[in-house]
């Protein structure tokens, strides 16, 4: 195949997942998507236990999976995770636009399957639930797919969801009404936010306070646009991560300015496209924390501080690969107190005087304040900050007053 048959070559696959077609060029008849009523989904999966472990398997046996892409997709999949650094192939290859939405959300399905053979299970639901947020995502011929990469890799709980919203989703005519279907909608998200709120992390401690004494800081700090600023920007979509767009969507709502930073530029890049996809004229940054901190010519109100990750010993390698590349090591533990700290003497020289900041990763362990937090937290506390809430092994603090 040569470049000059590509074009040829994604109209067919086009017409393939829009299933005008069975095949795509090449030898991928079998790779075609099954039906909902002849797939085979391993028989020792039960979707709803999450008990599954994940296989992966390029065979056709029975424990095959059944949600391999045309093999000119897995072929991009396999370049990009052969290149020296992964997230730039990707966004080369998305920003080229040589893919259309249904290409793109089976390219994303074969990189997880990918990280997935790797034993990078964490990557691998990022790759699967940027599927998810695919343009054509809640599609016919997409939902089955994302529910059955989900299940082959062991994600039974993402395919319960993808499954259940499809469902939703449907305008099929069922034995519920549509207005019945409105009610067990609504249910069904509280049920998932509830879950949710469980795992969440610092932002839900600073974006919960921010709701309930938001108008309070007004009043007290005067007529200016009040900046939150994050350090530490997203970069994995999984459950308990996702601050920025969190935080971001609370700024949007309660007319707040917002900067993210991150010293990895692929995290500034899609933070700066969910802005843009959100009409925000939020920034995102690519440095390090620590010095944008000392740099920053203003104040600032509110800070959520989730940087340099502590070592807990089970980092990635793709995340170890991305420290060794923009800051020169591994995840190393003091650096990460560190540079904490080194934040926070820029929060207590810069924050505003009612401002708040929260730390994420920090807990007590026999009093002492551990993980991000270990340098930092004494810090603040013998410089004048108070401890208004620790949850969700995060701390809020603010400055003590009177
Ligand atoms: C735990 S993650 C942030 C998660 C994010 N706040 C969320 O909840 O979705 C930590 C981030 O800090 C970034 N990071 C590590 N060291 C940094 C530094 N010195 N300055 C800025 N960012 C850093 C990493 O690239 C990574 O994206």
């Amino acid at each position: 195949m040569t470049p000059r048959d590509l074009p040829t070559l994604w109209s067919r696959l086009a017409r393939w997942f829009s299933g005008e077609t069975k095949a795509v060029p090449g030898n991928c008849v079998e790779n075609a998507p099954p039906s909902a009523s002849t797939a085979k989904i391993r028989d020792d999966v039960d979707p709803f236990s999450g008990s599954a472990t994940p296989v992966v398997s390029t065979d056709h046996s029975e424990h095959a999976d059944s949600t391999q892409a045309p093999e000119q997709i897995q072929g991009l999949a396999q370049r990009c995770f052969s290149a020296a650094d992964i997230h730039e192939a990707v966004d080369t290859l998305i920003s080229s636009a040589r893919l259309n939405d249904q290409e793109t959300l089976l390219f994303h399905l074969e990189m997880a399957t990918l990280f997935s053979i790797d034993s990078d299970r964490m990557t691998a639901l990022h790759f699967i639930r940027t599927a998810m947020e695919s343009p054509v995502a809640l599609t016919r011929r997409a939902s089955p797919l994302i529910v059955k990469k989900a299940l082959a890799l062991g994600h039974t709980d993402l395919a319960a969801e993808v499954f259940i919203r499809d469902l939703l989703e449907s305008s099929e005519e069922t034995y519920i009404s549509d207005k019945e279907k409105q009610i067990i909608k609504k249910s069904y998200n509280n049920m998932i936010l509830e879950k949710q709120k469980k795992i969440e992390h610092g932002h839900d401690l600073l974006l919960d306070y921010l709701k309930s004494h938001l108008a309070e800081y007004r009043d007290k700090s005067g007529t200016r646009k009040p900046l939150l600023i994050e350090i530490g920007t997203t970069r994995e979509n999984v459950p308990g991560q996702g601050s920025t767009r969190k935080i971001a969507e609370f700024c949007k709502n309660n007319q707040l300015d917002f900067i993210t930073v991150d010293m990895d530029p692929h995290n500034s890049h899609m933070a700066a496209a969910m802005f843009s996809t959100m009409q925000v004229p939020f920034q995102a940054i690519t440095a390090k924390g620590e010095d944008f901190l000392k740099d920053f010519p203003d104040q600032f109100d509110f800070i959520f501080l989730d940087a340099y990750d502590f070592d807990h010993g089970k980092h990635s390698a793709l995340r170890q690969s991305r420290y060794r590349k923009f800051l020169g090591e591994p995840i190393d533990e003091q650096a990460c107190h560190r540079m904490h700290q080194e934040c926070a003497e820029s929060v207590l020289e810069k924050l505003s005087e009612w401002g708040i900041v929260c730390i994420d990763d920090t807990w007590l362990d026999d009093g002492q304040w551990t993980a991000k937090g270990t340098l930092a937290m004494p810090y603040l506390l013998e410089h004048g900050f108070t401890l208004l809430e620790a949850r969700n092994r995060a701390a809020l603090l603010a400055r003590q007053h009177g």
